[in-house]
């Protein structure tokens, strides 16, 4: 009986944690492909627009005016990946090199 009740417990941990880890799996792929159809702007607008302004002029909190930067793209990229003073390292937010390469080509649209 012990053994029974034992074996019916393994049983339902087992189903728990296989539901729970492929739920969460699931949910992941999901909001990554979502946010691979971004473009650019919409990334912006979501992750840089509170610092920089939708037009990249704002300036909050020292954060760099945009329309007037001479980074080539792929030095806007090395900020992103690896930020810089206060512009925080957007690796671990933004999903993807593909969204760091659409939002730089963004950033470097807002200066014409
Ligand atoms: C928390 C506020 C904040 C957010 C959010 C933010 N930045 Fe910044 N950003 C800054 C600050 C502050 C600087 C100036 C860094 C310095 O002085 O070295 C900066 C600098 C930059 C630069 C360098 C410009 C140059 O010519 O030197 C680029 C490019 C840039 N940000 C792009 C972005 C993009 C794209 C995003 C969104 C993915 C973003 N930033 C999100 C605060 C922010």
């Amino acid at each position: 009986m012990a053994i029974q009740n034992c074996f019916c417990t393994l049983v339902l941990i087992a189903l728990g944690v296989s539901l729970f880890s492929s739920c969460g799996g699931s949910e992941k792929t999901a909001s990554g492909l979502h946010e691979e159809e971004l473009s650019g702007q919409e990334i912006y607008l979501e992750n840089c627009a509170s610092c920089h302004g939708s037009d990249g002029k704002l300036g909050l909190s020292g954060a760099f005016d945009l329309s007037t930067s001479g980074l080539t793209i792929e030095e806007v990229k090395k900020v992103l990946n690896e930020g810089r003073n206060g512009m925080p390292p957007m690796k671990e937010i933004l999903s993807s090199q593909e969204q760091i390469e659409k939002v730089a080509e963004y950033t470097i649209e807002l200066r014409k």
